[in-house]
């Protein structure tokens, strides 16, 4: 199985990063802001646009160089402009940070750093006045070290919190040697995730960070513990909550070793870390996984859908290896599990490769039953778009196409801050500034995550309007960011972000786009990627999407006249079906008469 948890192990066919004037027509012009008109309380996820926000990066308001609540809500405004049904902020509770949030010490406060509960409450209070809803993280497979459970669990072997987590022996550990690991299993952050703990002389599990102890649960007091939490929340007004690292809740008991994954030659793929890239078969997937989330299902479903955030979403981190397991995370008839588990599938072909698009689309549209797809290309883990779509010179172009199979696709839409202004991969240059676990461990290969993870660039002023001129960023504002922000892009009706924003706005009022039937046109094309949106008592809508650096035309059909809805800045009007003509990387949006 050519697969690991991130994709950005593997050679995916992307670029070498991995191992390392809009024209629009009457319709278009003056369409109202984005509403959730297509989608009432119960249903309003069914074609959500969903914005992830790393809370670190976006705005500091208190000069400390770390982005916070109150920067969020100050720019609550900006987000209503551009469109979003709802905002995840990856974790804002108290955390040591070593996995920067990911190693959570509280599961039921705010850290300093960001603010407090009150700013939390804020924070909702400002999103809800503009219609939008507050998603959080939520992460079970670990806490961190911090955590008062993992103090308790390794105080001593007889401690009531011992069984919170996987502790286990060695093998052919003596009284003066702790002997090897259990296995051979893998940290996804490199090297062994066992880690001797000398106290109570046993390894514990760390799927993570070895500041990430991974929790236990086949005991039934971890499945209490956060039922609770997740109520806490739910309570407060959250929308719901993006399960983190979900697949890898449990692991195989007789704790078998992995096997190795082979390269073409039949020789052990390497990783990063300099050891064997292995398959995930005992630590990752395992059906335990299933009924928990079935449990958890249910707290979520306990707050109902009336009213306002409405149905309290269950979203999942779900990179599983193909659309069969993805199908399963929507839960079996009648057992509900994810709503939106993601489908990191599409969102990490990592080429533009239209029948591997093509394929993925259909995928979710035959394979999941009745379910919704959630559509991404990007998040805090992988190096942005233009490092894994871009060719350098037509990026801006090619991060339009990609928008438009985000958003004119049947589904849900996910994306991350700055990518609706380009927002580039910017790794750091040198092993003394690299701030994420997975860079320090992995250099000079792997230079970890900060690249994705830059202060939004929100205007001309120095450090990009993120925090003010006299504080350091915590990781630096990119070289790009005086002609590449918020500020610029939004006097350019030509923009990358007035192109999301029309996007968005169509996404959310056309009948046909929001929640209509999906079937691919013109299937044996390599080169455009073509589709039409169908819903009763509305016109149909075809997009055809332009893969590659040279203009395209296609022939979609000889009936039917178009008229345009949107197409990129260059491009042609198409008035019939049977002539549609493509800029480069262009994109034409019509509805059929
Ligand atoms: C998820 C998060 C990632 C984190 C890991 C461990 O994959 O997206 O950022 O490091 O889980 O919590």
């Amino acid at each position: 199985m050519n697969w690991t948890y991130w994709t950005r192990g593997i050679a995916n066919g992307a670029a070498g990063l991995l191992l390392g004037a809009l024209t629009l027509t009457a319709a278009g012009q003056g369409a109202p802001p984005a509403t959730a008109s297509h989608a009432n309380a119960q249903d309003w996820w069914k074609n959500a646009v969903l914005y992830e926000i790393y809370p670190r990066s976006f705005q500091d308001s208190n000069g400390d160089g770390v982005g916070d609540l109150k920067g969020i809500s100050q720019r609550m405004d900006y987000l209503k402009d551009l469109g979003v049904d709802a905002i995840w902020l990856t974790p804002v509770y108290p955390s040591p940070q070593a996995d920067f949030g990911y190693d959570i010490s509280d599961y039921e406060n705010i850290d300093p750093k960001y603010g407090t509960l009150a700013d939390f409450d804020q924070l909702i209070a400002a999103a809800n006045k503009r219609h939008i809803r507050v998603i959080m993280d939520m992460v079970m497979n670990h806490t961190s070290d911090e955590h008062k459970w993992f103090q308790q669990s390794r105080a001593s072997r007889e401690n009531p919190y011992r069984d919170w987590y996987m502790w286990r022996d060695g093998k052919g550990e003596t009284a003066t040697d702790p002997g090897q690991p259990p296995n051979n299993w893998q940290s996804a952050f490199g090297h062994s995730a066992w880690q001797w703990d000398e106290k109570t002389r046993q390894y514990y599990y760390h799927k993570f960070y070895v500041r990430q102890p991974d929790l236990n649960w086949d005991n039934p007091k971890v499945h209490e513990a956060f039922k609770e939490i997740v109520r806490f929340w739910l309570k407060r007004g959250v929308a719901g909550f993006r399960f983190d690292a979900i697949t890898t809740l449990f692991e195989d008991p007789k704790l078998a070793d992995e096997g190795a994954v082979k390269d073409k030659d039949g020789k052990p793929l390497m990783n990063a870390f300099g050891e064997p890239v292995l398959d995930n078969s005992k630590t990752d997937n395992l059906p335990g996984v299933h009924p928990v989330m079935q449990e958890m299902r249910g707290v979520f479903d306990e707050f109902g859908s009336g009213g306002f955030p409405g149905t309290r979403l269950l979203i999942g981190e779900t990179y599983v290896p193909n659309i069969v397991e993805l199908a399963k995370q929507y839960g079996p008839p009648g057992k509900p599990e994810f709503h939106l588990p993601m489908d990191t599938q599409l969102a990490f072909i990592n080429k533009l490769d239209v029948a591997a698009f093509r394929g993925k689309l259909v995928d979710v549209e035959t394979q999941i039953g009745a379910h919704t797809p959630l559509l991404l290309f990007d998040n805090h883990d992988n190096p942005r778009m233009d490092a894994r779509y871009g060719d350098g010179v037509h990026d801006t172009e090619i991060e339009r196409a990609l928008a438009a199979v985000l958003f004119a696709s049947r589904g849900a839409s996910l994306f991350y801050y700055g990518d609706e202004i380009g927002m580039k991969t910017t790794p750091p240059a040198r092993k003394e500034d690299v701030k994420d676990p997975v860079g320090v461990t992995g250099w000079p290969k792997e230079k970890g995550r900060d690249g994705e993870r830059t202060p939004m660039q929100w205007d001309v002023r120095p450090n990009a309007g993120f925090t003010d001129q006299f504080s350091k960023p915590w990781l630096p504002v990119p070289a790009d960011a005086r002609a590449a922000n918020v500020e610029v892009e939004k006097m350019n009706p030509n923009s990358l972000f007035a192109w999301y924003q029309r996007l968005i706005r169509l996404k959310k009022t056309n009948p046909a786009l929001a929640l209509g039937d999906e079937t691919m046109l013109d299937t044996t094309n390599s080169r455009v990627l073509s589709w039409k949106r169908t819903a009763a008592g509305s016109p149909s809508v075809v997009v055809s999407v332009n893969f590659t650096a040279e203009p395209q035309t296609v022939n979609l059909g000889a009936a039917g006249k178009l008229r345009t809805l949107l197409k990129s800045p260059g491009g042609a009007d198409a008035s019939a079906l049977d002539q549609i003509v493509l800029a480069p990387f262009g994109v034409f949006i019509g509805e059929v008469q």
